[in-house]
């Protein structure tokens, strides 16, 4: 067994307090289309917009609400602006990784006195709905980290942004809140960005997988999991180890150009209804054999669904020592071969399903043959 568990301790003297995911912002090619691929596919109620009509003259932002997710969907009109470079650059991709706190002078200070690199300064932005504060720090590759204070803000999003409705009726799909956000870096850099979160955020490890957990035949990569004091927020960081083939995080960092977000996981209280519902709105997923399922039940023991919803959906199943949990995995959501979804809930389960890695890589493998970058 080569995967060890930190056990944590509650304690009162969490030194960078996060209150949870403020929200996620992309930046892509364009915010419009890829906003009805959320509302329509996955099922996200529009809520707030800025763009030209707004007074906003270069960047336009959709912001898509389900549960508690918020997403931004960010794109700019002139070629030279840095979010199209940035999707010149790593295709669409996941730029921001916001997070709520109370005090986002004291957070983004502590931050930078620890040694993080600023991405901006805090700034107050003000509307007839109050004001927010904000300031940014840099992590892997181009992703920041929003510090957000919202509490003296009672508008749709943030000043400057508008209500709006979406104009179809949107179906929720169940999404309730961001479980975990993955980040892929380069070769040697895991224990880096594990330091940065640990000295500079005052997360703690939780967890460490090695290529011996989580290899194939083929493909290997190592992991750890940080997360913050009050445990709301977790951050998987995988870099690739050495395989005979191209592993798929090499596959992901040759695609974006650079370290970035490979998937960001969200709960659901019913995962073959929010499964069945993606697939019915044409949302593909990774492909386990039927195999999987003849000793499935052998290894987690009892559960509440039926197997045989499971099987039909092709939902994954893992046991740890609180409980169990059920997962599945999108393909890629847009050209590149980059950023992704998981589905997960949990049975009082913590862990990420490790029971289930050498499936899924054999599945992320066979994706990667038909790409021909394996
Ligand atoms: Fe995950």
């Amino acid at each position: 067994m080569n995967t060890s568990t930190i056990t944590q301790t509650a304690t009162n003297t969490d030194t960078f307090p996060i209150n949870g995911t403020d929200h996620v912002e992309f930046y892509v090619g364009n915010a419009k289309q890829t906003c009805l691929f959320y509302q329509h596919c996955f099922g996200f109620e529009l809520i707030a917009y800025k763009g030209p009509e707004t007074g906003s003259r270069d960047v336009v932002s959709y912001v898509l609400q389900q549960g508690k997710i918020r997403f931004v969907i960010t794109a700019a009109y002139d070629p030279n602006h840095e979010i199209s470079k940035h999707v010149a650059l790593h295709g669409d991709g996941v730029k921001v990784l916001a997070l709520w706190v109370d005090d986002v002078d004291d957070t983004y200070h502590k931050a930078i006195e620890r040694g993080a690199e600023s991405a901006f300064e805090p700034i107050q932005l003000w509307d007839d709905h109050g004001f927010v504060k904000m300031a940014a720090i840099k992590t892997y590759g181009d992703t920041i980290h929003t510090l957000v204070e919202r509490s003296q803000y009672n508008g749709a999003f943030l000043p400057g942004y508008q209500p709006k409705r979406s104009l179809a009726p949107v179906r929720s799909l169940g999404f309730k809140y961001v479980d975990h956000c993955v980040g892929n870096v380069e070769l040697g850099d895991m224990n880096k960005w594990v330091k940065f979160y640990e000295e500079v955020m005052g997360f703690k490890l939780l967890v460490t997988f090695d290529d011996k957990d989580i290899s194939t035949d083929y493909t290997a990569l190592m992991s750890k999991v940080v997360s913050n004091g009050n445990g709301y927020i977790k951050f998987p960081i995988n870099e690739p180890a050495a395989g005979k083939k191209k592993s798929q995080i090499e596959e992901y960092l040759d695609f974006y150009k650079s370290a970035g977000v490979q998937h960001i996981a969200i709960a659901t209280d019913d995962i073959v209804h929010t499964v069945e519902s993606l697939r019915n709105n044409g949302i593909e997923f990774l492909y386990v054999p039927d195999n999987y399922y003849e000793t499935v039940l052998e290894r987690v023991g009892e559960i509440k669904e039926d197997i045989e919803d499971l099987k039909r959906m092709n939902i994954l199943v893992d046991r740890d020592e609180e409980g169990y949990l059920l997962q599945i995995f999108t393909k890629p959501i847009q050209d590149r071969p980059t950023v992704f979804f998981e589905i997960i809930e949990r049975h009082g389960a913590k862990s990420f399903g490790k029971g289930n890695f050498k499936a899924l890589f054999e599945a992320i493998e066979r994706e990667q043959e038909l790409r021909g970058t394996l």
